[in-house]
């Protein structure tokens, strides 16, 4: 046990994300028991051994923490990320969570979008609706920030169309919107506070190589069972 080096500290973005990174670390043999007990109300976890201290979060403050330091490294969705546009360094995918970031909306509003109409958009995402109507499309439009059931929007005349996460598409499917435009393509992603990138660069360098060989051969052995 090295007990001269510094902890380095995690936030994961509690839920599906934390639960896979840390299958994924645990992968590398790098395990945290104390966090597998469903019945704990421990907030931070330590694997010794590494000297790596985890706490789980809400997504949105995964960013906030790692931008001020009380985290070195974070773990969020692509979403999270781009939406917080937080100062810190993006350095891995990690290939899980992988959606979409779409204009949804009644096939009705396709008029509207392709003809540059000053519309209304409900989203949980105010920053990146605003990026992509604003500086991508040059489309003035109306955000209007939801903070979840974001489908209500035009359903209920709140909105012609919204900005919204789609994975499966049965929630669009069901509530009879469709896929307008794509924004862009999301997944879970590991984000590293500058000052610890300088000051712990060799461990955090080692551990994302380490993942990144580990996701590799995942995915090959995943595309091999699929006949690809
Ligand atoms: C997310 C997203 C969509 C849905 C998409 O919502 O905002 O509503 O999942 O998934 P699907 O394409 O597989 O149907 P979430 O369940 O996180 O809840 P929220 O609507 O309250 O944000």
């Amino acid at each position: 046990m090295n007990t001269e080096k510094n902890y380095l500290t995690f936030a994961l973005a509690k839920g599906r994300l934390a639960n896979k990174t840390l299958a994924l670390l645990e992968e590398l043999g790098i395990s945290c028991e104390e966090m597998k007990d469903p019945k704990t109300r421990k907030l931070i976890f330590v694997n010794e051994e590494w000297r790596f201290r985890f706490f789980l979060a809400k997504g949105p403050d995964v960013p906030t923490y790692v931008e001020y330091g009380a985290a070195d490294v974070g773990v969020a969705g692509r979403d999270t990320v781009l939406e917080e546009n937080r100062n810190v360094y993006e350095v891995l995918d990690l290939g899980f969570g992988k959606c979409r970031m779409c204009v949804c909306g009644p096939g009705s509003a396709r008029d509207l979008l392709l003809h540059h109409e000053r519309i209304r958009v409900a989203s949980k995402y105010p920053n990146i609706a605003k990026e992509y109507f604003y500086n991508k499309k040059h489309q003035t439009v109306d955000i209007i920030k939801l903070n979840g059931s974001v489908e209500l929007g035009p359903l209920v005349g709140l909105s012609d169309v919204i900005v919204d996460i789609v994975e499966t598409g049965s929630t669009l499917r069901e509530n009879g919107l469709d896929v307008l435009e794509e924004v862009c393509g999301l997944s879970a992603r590991m984000i590293v506070n500058p000052v610890a990138m300088q000051m712990e660069r060799a461990r955090i360098q080692e551990l994302v190589l380490a993942l990144r060989e580990k996701i590799t051969l995942n995915e090959a052995a995943k595309a091999e069972r699929q006949g690809l």
